[in-house]
């Protein structure tokens, strides 16, 4: 087994924007061989890193995804480290449960990230360490009721992430997960549709971008199964998620977004 004092051959998913796309400006410049996979062409980044190899594949098509997994092996220019990033947030859970952007969310998170797994662990064992990793978040411990989908999205990833780290442990295939907490990034927050006072509190233990770069590219060259980072908002998750268990209508979705009670003409 080879192990890499630095990633050569990255790719990564979903780097038109935020993390991703820091994860990639950070591997350009260290002079990695970087593939970008996104599901739109976006000719001012692709200008901007010209050494940047970028693939147009939506992560939710498991067909293109195979396809490009086969066709990097057989071209071997199978990359060491996988890290599966692409993600999204909708609000599906308010008024009602809303099963489109439900489906559309779990299809991107979840089904996004096995769409990899599925042709990786059927290519022969190679003499490469690979490096599969997830971009999880807190938010798999405590959720946002009106974003079912993130939750229980990133909830069975790391499932699926744990059982595949202790299957595959010793062998060419590394499964690692990142558990972020609240970054400046760009995903959708529904800062727009709670208090100020829980924008202000996420915000107090939001971390920069280039903080978590640092720690994801240092985590992808072990064989450590799990980075929660920053590390200081995992007990503000746990303690909100203790919180929906044991305090009777805390951030539990009682009350839609604005305010309404749920299903006022039912009966006790
Ligand atoms: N930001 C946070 O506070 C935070 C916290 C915890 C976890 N995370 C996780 O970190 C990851 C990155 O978050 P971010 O804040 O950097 O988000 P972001 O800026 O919104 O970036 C998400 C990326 O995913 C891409 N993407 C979405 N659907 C895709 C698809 N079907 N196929 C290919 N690419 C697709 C987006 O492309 P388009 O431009 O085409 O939409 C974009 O490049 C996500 O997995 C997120 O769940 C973020």
């Amino acid at each position: 087994m080879t192990s890499e004092a630095s990633a050569k051959r990255v790719l990564i998913t979903g780097t038109t924007s935020g993390l991703g796309l820091a994860l990639l400006e950070h591997y350009a410049k260290n002079g990695a061989q970087v593939i970008g996979v996104n599901r739109r062409r976006v000719a001012e980044i692709e200008s901007r890193y010209p050494s940047v190899r970028f693939e147009c594949v939506d992560v939710r098509s498991a067909e293109d995804v195979a396809e490009l997994v086969r066709r990097l092996a057989a071209s071997g220019q199978l990359p060491e480290v996988f890290i599966l990033n692409a993600g999204i947030n909708r609000v599906d859970n308010d008024e009602s449960f809303r099963l489109s952007p439900y489906k559309e969310v779990v299809d991107t998170n979840l089904y996004g990230v096995l769409n990899f797994i599925a042709p990786l662990t059927q290519l022969p064992a190679l003499h490469v360490r690979r490096h599969v990793v997830a971009i999880g978040s807190l938010a798999g411990y405590a959720g946002n009721p009106y974003g079912l989908g993130y939750h229980t999205s990133k909830k069975a990833l790391t499932a699926c992430f744990a059982v595949w780290a202790r299957m595959y442990a010793g062998t060419d295939l590394v499964f690692q997960q990142v558990v972020l907490g609240p970054l400046r990034a760009g995903i959708y927050t529904m800062a727009d549709k709670f208090p100020a006072w829980m924008v202000r509190t996420r915000n107090l233990f939001c971390a920069p971008l280039d903080g978590a770069v640092r720690a994801v590219s240092r985590f992808v060259l072990t064989r450590k199964q799990k980075l929660v980072y920053p590390w200081p908002a995992f007990p503000l998750y746990v303690a909100i998620g203790l919180a929906q268990r044991l305090i009777p209508g805390f951030f539990q979705g009682r009350k839609t977004l604005d305010g309404k009670t749920r299903r006022p003409g039912a009966g006790q």
